[in-house]
């Protein structure tokens, strides 16, 4: 991916000297549907890093001023090129919550995978219990197309049985986007 500059924020690929940072908030994913990303140790999380940095869809989101690594993003890494459609998704270390990062991250990636990528419609999945998500999505003007009851598992409980969630999913279309930033 290339490089690209917000206010705040670089995005910019995965690259050797992120491990500790990934590690701080992959140590303990709080949403769900990562858990299967939690890393045990820093070996772990340079063995993801390097991963990570060949994976096309996946975007680094750092601080200008310092550089730290404070979250990442993954979309437009090529899939359903037919249709011109991407999924979305995002991950932010929870100190860095609450300031305005994840938008100003993902509006500018948004940007770029419908203008440069070309992309025709992008899309998240969102569980009904994560709210903040589901603010994201709609700041981001992204429409509830509706909701799979009982979709997928992630965990289980105490007995061993799967915990179904029940599953939103978010979608915006290139014309909607280029049509909210031209009135913004
Ligand atoms: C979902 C997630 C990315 C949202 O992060 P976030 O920090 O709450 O999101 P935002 O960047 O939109 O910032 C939220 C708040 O920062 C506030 N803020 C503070 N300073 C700000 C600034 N300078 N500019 C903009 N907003 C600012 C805003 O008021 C905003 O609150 P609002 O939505 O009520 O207006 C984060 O909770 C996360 O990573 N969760 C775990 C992973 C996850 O669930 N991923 C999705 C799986 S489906």
């Amino acid at each position: 991916m290339q490089i690209i500059e917000t206010e705040r924020l670089i995005l910019r690929p995965f690259r050797v000297g992120d491990a500790t940072d990934l590690f701080a908030y992959l140590r303990a994913p709080t949403a769900p549907c990562f858990l299967k990303l939690k890393l045990a140790d820093l070996a772990e999380a340079e063995i993801e890093v390097m991963k990570r940095a060949l994976d096309q869809g996946c975007v680094a989101i750092c601080l200008k001023e310092t550089g730290q690594l404070i979250g990442d993003l993954f979309g437009g890494a090529g899939e359903d090129d037919e249709d011109e459609t991407a999924s979305v998704c995002w991950n932010l270390n929870p100190q860095f919550g609450g300031q305005g990062y994840a938008f100003e991250a993902t509006r500018a990636l948004f940007d770029h995978l419908f203008r440069a990528k070309g992309f025709r419609r992008l899309y998240a999945y969102v569980e009904d219990h994560n709210k903040p998500s589901q603010r994201l999505c709609e700041k981001l003007g992204m429409r509830r197309e509706g909701v799979f009851f009982e979709f997928v598992s992630f965990t289980n409980d105490d007995a061993g049985n799967p915990i179904y969630e029940n599953t939103m999913q978010y979608a915006i279309l290139r014309r909607e986007w280029m049509g909210a930033v031209s009135r913004s």
